[in-house]
């Protein structure tokens, strides 16, 4: 039997939600990853430091016994965030990241920006702290095919913001495309992203196999296959501008499978088994640390954890369903094997 051993990885973009949710979901993200960049679209979204903090606070408290668990906070940036807030943010030690959710891209965003331009004192004042700007990369502009709205954000927004903004750092989250993934190659050492397990391991033919698969929508949308290689070509290269960041979006099984279903594939529960998947068919299961435990924290300027987390090839079934509060959840593989497992730990 084969197993592998890591320095305790980190996901670096989790939706933990709050209330019952946040109890449901997060025992599946702390059992695997020592820290998490924690995203900021609750209802209402966490625009302030204090907010921030407070979410911070429902987090750990709603965190099991036994269980060690960072939240690295992030600040959703709307056209009125002011720069002090950005400064406070960095002061606090507790908020490591501001998100960029154009208005209307995705769930609950329709308070995030309209007009990038309106920043540009806030994000000036976001490179002076050195945290990055963590960018949901699509264009809302309805003109725009849903499957190229990544590649427009980066010539429309993207590559313009960067060029106005040199220090500024960004992390291109749940990066899609091939032309994303260039784009990240070629642009210096301030740009990064990250790489979800689902648009590792699923192309669109997903979204209809045999029908409509509402637990395979997410934004950004999967993209065709060639799309897909070059995003398991960049995980698995070693190169450090690439890391984990697994977008585990949760939503109840009633919100998914309905006339307008949410957007968002629920992956906490065998995050790290599914990248371990990715990794080995690309037969460098060596890589998986650096991609998952070290790039990371390298690229947010904090140190590797202390600690190993073990993995052990051994399929299991993922369940159909999981109760979570009054509502169920449909988690990613239900009902099918995911082939590597958790063995044990070492929380440093
Ligand atoms: C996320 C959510 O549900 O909060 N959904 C998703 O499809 N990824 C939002 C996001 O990251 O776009
Ligand atoms: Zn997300």
């Amino acid at each position: 039997m084969q197993a592998i051993t890591i320095t305790r990885p980190d996901d670096w973009h989790l939706h933990l939600r709050d209330g019952e949710m946040l109890r449901c979901v997060l025992p599946d993200s702390a059992r695997r990853f020592a820290r998490a960049i924690v995203m900021p679209n609750l209802a209402p979204p966490v625009t302030t430091t204090e907010l921030a903090l407070a979410y911070r606070r429902r987090i750990l408290e709603a965190l099991p016994g036994g269980l060690d668990f960072e939240p690295l906070m992030t600040l959703y940036l709307t056209d009125d965030t002011p720069p002090e807030e950005v400064h406070a943010a960095r002061e606090s030690g507790r908020v490591h990241a501001v998100k960029w959710y154009p208005a209307g891209a995705t769930t609950n965003s329709a308070a995030g920006v309209t007009d990038i331009g309106r920043c540009m004192e806030t994000l000036a004042a976001l490179a002076e702290t050195g945290m990055p700007l963590l960018v949901h990369g699509e264009v809302t502009d309805p003109e725009v095919d849903v499957f190229d709205r990544e590649r427009v954000f980066i010539e429309r927004l993207l590559a313009p913001l960067l060029e106005r903004l040199p220090g500024l750092k960004v992390v291109l989250e749940h990066v899609t495309t091939r032309e994303g993934v260039e784009f990240v190659r070629g642009a210096g050492g301030r740009v990064a992203a990250t790489l979800t397990a689902h648009h590792l391991l699923l192309n669109r033919n997903a979204l209809f196999a045999g029908g409509l698969r509402p637990h395979h929508y997410c934004l950004p949308v999967l993209k065709r296959e060639r799309h897909r290689e070059a995003l398991v070509e960049a995980a698995v290269s070693g190169d450090p501008k690439f890391f984990l960041g697994t977008d585990s979006a949760p939503h109840p099984r009633s919100a998914k499978e309905s006339a307008c279903g949410c957007a968002g594939i629920y992956t906490a529960h065998a995050a790290i088994e599914l990248y371990a998947e990715v990794f080995e068919q690309a037969g460098v299961l060596d890589r998986l640390e650096g991609f998952a435990s070290l790039h990371g924290a390298a690229f947010y300027a904090l140190p590797p954890n202390r600690g190993t987390l073990t993995l052990r090839r051994d399929a299991w079934t993922v369940p159909e369903e999981v109760p979570c509060g009054g509502q169920r959840l449909v988690p990613f593989r239900a009902g099918e094997p995911v082939q590597w497992r958790i063995a044990g730990d070492d929380r440093g």
